[in-house]
């Protein structure tokens, strides 16, 4: 756990500066709007250690894979989500030293994410080496009201008279730290000079999307607006100077209007002619009236999301940091895209979409959000089925059985270590999981008939194929497969794998019953585009079912993890030395591979997902076994496991699972907050609180809640929706209330008792 950032219930704070956090900070204190985002970078030169991120949604470049040694069926590339143009760049110089954190005295520091307003501000004083002190104000913001646009105001004052020259661009000759073959991944376009400011264009490699990225830069000493002494037009660079004698305290204001466009949105030819228009238009209505749009739809935001907890300021500030970085991550307005599991706060994962999106973000969409953004996430896998059998095709599996990848941009499989891309295979479960989560919690069935079916039997199709039958054990089983563990690989009869393909075949029989009877025609057209032998494949699925083998610990409720998983040396997280923390980053990976350690949730995801399927005395059992073993050392793994220590009433297990699952990046306890942060483990906060703390399900075809208020809080609500109403749960020392926000009256179980919402 490193602890540098100051506790406050809206804001993010760093008092003091940093540098051997920067990285860190620059992840925590990203902005974004869902269509582009950018880590908090200084704007003005950095010699420091420091990581460069701006990143626009779907632009991603294939890079040719690279592997120690190829196996057949490895992609041909992973997708890489790009470092893009730099739109923030401002330099300065005072009496002719450039200002830079790392080479100048920081005297004062405070850098600060607003995030009831989305804002990123920072105010230090510098000390120079000629001896001028220097004070920066700066603030920043990715529009949330027009997510072409983003803006930005700096602010520059000296203590003495001074001549300061200030530079304002737009660098597109920028590169990615994770390249596999030390290539730039952009080509150059055109530079321009408008009527108001500078713009530049450049398209990606191979993929050839192409961005066009106009600035207005406005420069005022006093109040009076000064002109541009210099435009500078290189490869890929645009630049506009300013040079001015100010008197000692006088303020320098810079503001910049950006309009970033690209060609997901915009014909490639006009996308330099779009943003000069949207930069210039953002000029005319000035930063004030930019900033009060981009905070009001703040506030919309948060006034259907927000989580309020009374009491606990470390709680509520972990929980906010959360919704925050989801909302600016995904705003759900472009069915092409999905979510990254860093989102626009850093390289790793490549921007692509895990099995972290349904079994993770679809809840808290369906929650927080309106209904059509989940299905749009559905959606989205639905036109990617094609691509997922031709994927289980290339790995030999035949007549249209469907795996979908571990990684993708496009639908294709882009990962590239055979352990995951070729034996990760529960995600497909998770898909299927996110299908069934949805109808229930929606009634959307109509979503079955027209989407939902083709990927159930597609995704059956290949369980069926992908287990064999055990003469030894008289039962299927599943070999050679990776769970969501992945410190084990390549075992046989992973419980998890083995549950969620059964219940898999087990929900698409079921689907297949009531839409034959409630739309025949529907079926019919299904049966007849797949080629389905329902006879021949429904019988097999039914006789797989009923003979999966599911390991099980002899005279006891623990179901094990995977064949074997006894013969290791059974030890506890108790029983490691501080140092070995986190063993990922510690041990060899062979070590990690024989050790009992567990990265994630495993046994228990399935329990969490099928909930209703065990009691709470098999919870208990799992939970008791399984949590002294998991280092947590996936951001998904903390959050499943409040949910089932809450089920249980171990609320102070809960409870600091909850810390870190919600300040997981904020006290950045598994030391990677750098690389960025865990976005789509934030929606398992959410769930940690509202299915943890607050007990939501869906018990039949209704909504239920057994809310347990943590000792450490007074109080706790939350909105969710549910079927198209939105109920508001308020829990306080009292009990809880309930009350409709919007959408019809609704029965709820609360702790198991009739309760009419009105
Ligand atoms: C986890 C996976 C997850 C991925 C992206 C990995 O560390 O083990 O379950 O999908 O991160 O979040």
């Amino acid at each position: 756990m490193i602890k540098y950032l100051e506790e406050d219930e809206w804001n993010v704070i760093e008092k003091d500066f940093h540098p051997n956090h920067q990285r860190s900070s620059e992840s925590i204190f990203s902005i974004g709007n869902g269509r582009f985002g950018q880590r908090a970078n200084f704007e003005e030169t950095y010699s420091g250690d420091s990581l460069q991120g701006s990143y626009i949604a779907g632009v991603y470049y294939p890079d040719k894979t690279k592997v120690g040694w190829w196996k057949n069926g490895y992609p041909e590339y992973f997708a890489k989500v790009l470092n893009s143009v730099n739109w923030i760049g401002v330099n300065v110089w005072v009496n002719g030293e450039e200002v830079d954190l790392a080479k100048a005295e920081v005297i004062y520091f405070e850098r600060k994410l607003n995030m009831k307003h989305g804002l990123l501000q920072r105010n230090c004083t510098v000390k120079l080496e000629n001896g001028m002190q220097v004070t920066l104000v700066t603030e920043r913001f990715c529009s949330m009201a027009n997510d072409d646009l983003a803006a930005l105001k700096y602010t520059v004052s000296t203590d003495q008279d001074a001549e300061v020259r200030i530079e304002s661009y737009l660098d597109a000759d920028v590169s990615n730290e994770d390249t596999n073959w030390d290539e730039k991944f952009w080509v150059e376009g055109e530079t321009n000079s408008f009527d108001s400011g500078l713009s530049l264009s450049c398209a990606t490699k191979k993929t050839d999307y192409h961005v066009g990225v106009a600035m207005v830069s406005e420069l005022s000493v006093a109040h009076q607006l000064l002109d541009v002494s210099e435009e500078e037009f290189a490869q890929m660079k645009v630049t506009e100077r300013f040079q001015t004698q100010v008197k000692a305290n006088q303020q320098v204001e810079l503001t910049k209007f950006i309009c970033l466009v690209n060609s997901m949105n915009v014909p490639k030819a006009d996308v330099l002619n779009e943003a000069e228009k949207g930069a210039g238009q953002a000029h005319t209505l000035g930063y004030d009236s930019l900033k009060s749009a981009h905070e009001s739809a703040w506030e919309s935001i948060w006034e259907t999301s927000d989580i309020v907890i009374e009491g606990d300021v470390a709680a509520q500030q972990g929980i906010r940091f959360n919704i925050f970085h989801l909302n600016q991550t995904y705003s759900g307005k472009d069915d092409r895209l999905n979510i990254g599991p860093k989102g626009f706060t850093g390289e790793k994962y490549g921007g692509s979409t895990y099995w972290d999106t349904e079994a993770y973000c679809i809840p808290f969409y369906l929650g927080t959000h309106d209904s059509a953004i989940a299905r749009q996430l559905l959606v989205y896998r639905f036109k990617q089925l094609d691509k997922a059998i031709e994927n289980a095709e290339k790995l030999g599996f035949k007549n249209g059985a469907a795996l979908y990848p571990m990684v993708t941009m496009t639908g294709e499989e882009c990962h590239n270590e055979w352990e995951i891309t070729f034996e990760e295979i529960h995600r497909n479960g998770a898909i299927t999981f996110a299908i069934y989560n949805y109808v229930r919690f929606t009634n959307d069935k109509s979503y079955l008939a027209e989407y939902g079916l083709d990927v159930l039997m597609g995704i059956s199709r290949f369980w069926a194929q992908r287990v064999n039958w055990s003469e030894a054990k008289g039962a299927y089983v599943m070999l050679g497969v990776t769970g969501p563990n992945e410190y084990e690989n390549n075992v046989n009869n992973n419980w998890y794998t083995n549950y969620i393909a059964r219940w898999c075949l087990k929900y698409t029989l079921k689907v297949i019953i009531e839409l034959k009877e409630n739309d025949p025609d529907a079926y019919a057209e299904k049966v007849a585009k797949y080629q389905f032998n329902e006879k021949e494949e429904t019988l097999l699925w039914a006789d797989i079912l009923e003979k999966m083998y599911l390991p099980q610990m002899e005279g006891s409720e623990v179901f094990l993890q995977q064949d074997g998983f006894l013969d290791k040396e059974q030890l506890n997280v108790a029983d490691l030395a501080k140092e070995d923390r986190p063993i990922n980053q510690k041990w060899s990976w062979d070590r990690i591979l024989r050790s009992i350690f567990i990265k994630q949730a495993d046994v228990l995801q399935g329990m969490y997902f099928f909930a209703h399927h065990f009691t709470d005395e098999q919870v208990e059992a799992n939970f008791d076994f399984y949590e002294p073993k998991t280092v947590h050392e996936s951001s998904l793994s903390p959050c499943i496991h409040v949910i089932l220590a809450s089920r249980i009433n171990r609320q102070e297990k809960a409870y600091e699972l909850y810390l870190r699952t919600s300040r997981l990046d904020l006290d950045d306890y598994n030391h990677e907050a750098y690389q960025g942060l865990h976005i789509t483990a934030m929606a398992g906060t959410w769930m940690a609180v509202v299915e943890g703390f607050g007990g939501m399900k869906v018990e039949g075809h209704q909504l239920a809640l057994s809310p347990s208020l943590p000792k450490q809080w007074d109080a706790f609500n939350f909105r969710v929706n549910f079927r198209g109403s939105a109920v508001r749960v308020n829990v306080t020392k009292d009990g809880t209330n309930l009350s409709l926000e919007t959408g019809q009256a609704l029965t709820v179980l609360l702790h198991g008792k009739q309760v009419e919402v009105y």
